[in-house]
């Protein structure tokens, strides 16, 4: 059974070198998150600040808000990168990170070369990525690509290969940042159906993005982090309505019924996503289960 349960996490980033003298009282600006002074007047920014998250077996979950809210420190802490400062975050299944694409592939050694690589790093054994070979690359589309190194690569191109090779491995949870919104229409159409199944075998899915299209697409329920906080959560269009306004949530309800339609084998049914809502509706709640600790899982390696 995979689960990701976070009580009140915090993150903090000490700043040793920050100017200190000429600190303002610290106040939010639009982008980034509180900066404050820890207990021995060291200044930290406050990246996550009390994140409760209940997540459970099939939620595919979009992380919205302004740039600095704390999305991506966010999948860092469920892969393991991170430890929260306070609070804890506790994190059952295999995880796969999917962050910056540059880092962890090698520029100078081939695609088939890096799937190996990635997969390595992804805890597979060198024997089974070479029997998964053929149909990471069918999957790509690189064709004769797949014998160059990987700088004469553009950004799609490694997205299409470093997906290829997270579907192909099962991830338990998949942790997407929105370098991922690279890959063309026609391809993102492909890996959508790809990471709906898997999810719906037994996963659950965080992606963090500020492309509409690709929320829709990928997810059915949405958090909405605002300066570190968890503002709102709930179903994927009332989230992105309530950090956009209502033509963005139009906008959105438009895309999820005609990808709903699209993927009718893969879906999950409205009463589900209802279901999902609620359960994160209660991710504001404050379990009395014990603290279970840090013990985020994961290889913490970058793809
Ligand atoms: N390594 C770090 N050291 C210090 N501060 C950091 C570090 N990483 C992130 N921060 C700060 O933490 C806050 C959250 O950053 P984060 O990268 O999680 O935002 P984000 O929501 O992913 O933003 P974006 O939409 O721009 O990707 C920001 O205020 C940022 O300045
Ligand atoms: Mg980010």
């Amino acid at each position: 059974m995979v689960s990701i349960d976070t009580h009140h996490a915090c993150v903090d980033f000490p700043i040793f070198d920050a100017k200190t003298r000429s600190l303002k009282k610290a106040f939010l600006g639009a982008a980034g998150g509180a900066i404050g002074r820890n207990t021995d007047n060291v200044v930290v920014v406050e990246a996550l600040k009390d994140v409760n998250l209940h997540l459970r077996e099939g939620d595919r979950v979009g992380l919205v808000g302004h740039n600095g809210a704390g999305k991506s420190t966010l999948l860092r802490l469920l892969s393991g990168i991170y430890e929260p400062t306070r609070g804890s975050a506790s994190v059952r299944g295999r995880v796969a990170p999917v962050f910056d694409l540059g880092v962890g592939m090698d520029p100078e050694i081939s695609g088939y070369e890096n799937i190996i690589i990635r997969g390595l790093f992804l805890g597979q054994t060198r024997r089974s990525m070479k029997r998964k070979m053929d149909e990471i690359a069918e999957f790509s589309e690189l064709g004769e690509y797949l014998n160059m190194p990987l700088r004469t690569y553009s950004t799609g191109m490694r997205v299409r290969l470093a997906l290829g090779v997270v579907t192909s491995i099962e991830p338990e949870i998949l942790l997407l940042d929105e370098g991922i919104g690279a890959v063309d229409a026609a391809f993102m159409a492909k890996a959508r159906v790809r990471l709906q199944e898997m999810v719906k075998r037994s996963g659950i899915l965080v992606f963090a993005s500020h492309s509409n299209d690709f929320l829709a697409q990928l997810c059915n329920t949405a958090v909405w982090i605002n300066h570190g906080e968890v503002h709102r959560t709930g179903l994927v269009d009332e989230v992105v309505e309530a950090y956009e306004g209502p033509e963005a949530g139009a906008h959105m309800r438009r895309m999820v019924r005609q990808f709903q339609g699209e993927d009718a084998a893969v879906s999950v049914a409205p009463e589900d996503e209802e279901a999902h809502a609620r359960a994160l509706g209660l991710a504001i709640d404050d379990a009395a289960s014990p603290a279970p600790g840090a013990d985020a899982s994961g290889s913490g390696d970058e793809a």
